[in-house]
């Protein structure tokens, strides 16, 4: 039976590791041979869900990747990549109270249900934590890097926080805005927004409490054909992908849930012939009809709950005494962990579009000729430069 670490079909992404262990780690089967790839490469991403900026968990872990196994020269080798990344910050002594008393709105009581309580990772979430997300984001690092031999590339935004709506669904979605908001320790498009979001974000952790939010993703560059009928649809695989994330509650395709409120005559894109190619125009579908990608931007969103772990009494169920407690969570946690979110949502969207691009044949699946590496190294640092405030990538 399997339990559920892996993920993929070709591009196989299989995650190990818990919040308070040795490390979190991934192993990548299905990377084709020929792309180049270094831990800087993996580093760049990892900075865009690393704690310990002002606004997320105190919890300092410098994310340095080491890759493993795959590739020889700077490029990968067709074997499995993979790629460690040692937990350094280990502070494991807020957690003994967990031990008996399942914290609210974690996975904590789902966990001793079904594995017993007798040897249960209580620490730090264990492998529910936040931080197991570190292998997601390794692997869509090989994944947006991999794509650019198809001249694809993946972006997030945070979209709504607290129930302030950021970007508006009905507009186009710009390349250039979304790739703004790499630049951002707070994931916005637009920096006149940072100062309104920290503000919200500073005002919840000073009334001991938490935000929830919504992030948007945006393939750029996907031709129409990737996703398969009737039960791999791309649009199923996405909503799996970002559903699999840590406090993820919803998942919308284009308008979503907005689609459901308006009637017929409203929610229809036309289809037009733009740019030489045959196309819905507008917002309504996210770029996929029929589950298939069909030629323009494929656009999701994903909401978060507000993060569990804040400093407030709350009530829960002493499995030790076998009687009714109060649990009043310590360590340290993200006052609004949809901020981190972005770039897990990115890493998989990334994951899912790598892995139905060499379903569909569009990137080879053993090896990638010159003009793919030639595109992919002529790309890699203009899609994806290293975020402005992180001053430095190099490892
Ligand atoms: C990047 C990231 C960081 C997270 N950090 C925290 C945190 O600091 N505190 C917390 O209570 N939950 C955090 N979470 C969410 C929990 O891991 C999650 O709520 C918990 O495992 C229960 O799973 P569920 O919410 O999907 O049911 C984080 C999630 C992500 C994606």
């Amino acid at each position: 039976m399997p339990a559920g670490s892996s993920f993929g079909l070709l591009f196989r992404v299989t995650s190990f590791g818990e919040s308070h262990g040795k490390c979190i780690g991934v192993v990548v089967d299905g990377v084709p041979a020929g792309l180049p790839l270094s831990e800087r490469d993996v580093y760049k991403e990892l900075l865009l869900r690393r704690p310990g900026h002002r606004w997320a968990t105190q919890r300092r872990e410098p994310d340095r990747p080491e890759i493993l196994s795959g590739v020889f020269n700077g490029r990968t080798t067709g074997a499995p990549v993979a790629i460690i990344v040692w937990n350094r910050d280990v502070d494991s002594r807020p957690y003994e109270e967990v031990r008996c008393k399942p914290r609210p709105g974690h996975a904590d009581l789902a966990y001793i249900e079904k594995y017993g309580w007798e040897n249960w990772d209580y620490r730090g979430g264990g492998r529910a934590s936040g931080r197991e997300t570190v292998a997601r984001v390794a692997a869509g690092a090989i994944a947006k890097k991999l794509l650019l031999a198809a001249g694809i590339r993946v972006y997030g935004r945070l979209a709504e926080i607290g129930g302030v709506e950021l970007v508006d669904p009905a507009s186009e979605p710009s390349e250039e805005e979304l790739r703004a908001a790499r630049h951002s320790p707070l994931r916005v498009h637009d920096p006149s927004l940072e100062e309104r979001v920290a503000g919200m974000i500073e005002e919840a952790r000073r009334q001991g409490d938490s935000l929830g939010g919504v992030v948007e993703a945006v393939a750029f560059g996907v031709p129409p054909g990737l996703g398969d009928p009737v039960f791999d649809k791309l649009k199923a695989d996405l909503a799996k992908a970002a559903m699999s994330i840590p406090a993820a509650v919803g998942f919308e395709v284009g308008l979503g849930f907005r689609l459901a409120r308006m009637r017929g005559s409203e929610a229809r894109d036309p289809i037009r012939k733009a740019g030489g190619r045959v196309i819905p125009v507008g917002p309504a579908h996210g770029g996929m009809l029929g589950g298939i990608s069909v030629g323009t931007p494929i656009r999701i969103r994903v909401a978060f709950k507000p993060t569990s772990s804040i400093p407030r009494p709350i009530e829960t169920w002493n499995v030790c005494k076998d009687k009714p407690d109060v649990i009043r969570v310590k360590g340290r946690h993200d006052p609004a962990l949809v901020v981190r979110a972005v770039a897990v949502v990115e890493a998989m969207m990334a994951v899912v579009l790598a892995d139905h691009a060499l379903r569909n044949g569009l990137i080879p699946a053993n090896r990638l000729g010159e003009e793919h590496v030639e595109r992919i190294e002529r790309l890699w640092e203009e899609a994806y430069p290293c975020p402005r405030w992180a001053s430095d990538c190099n490892i």
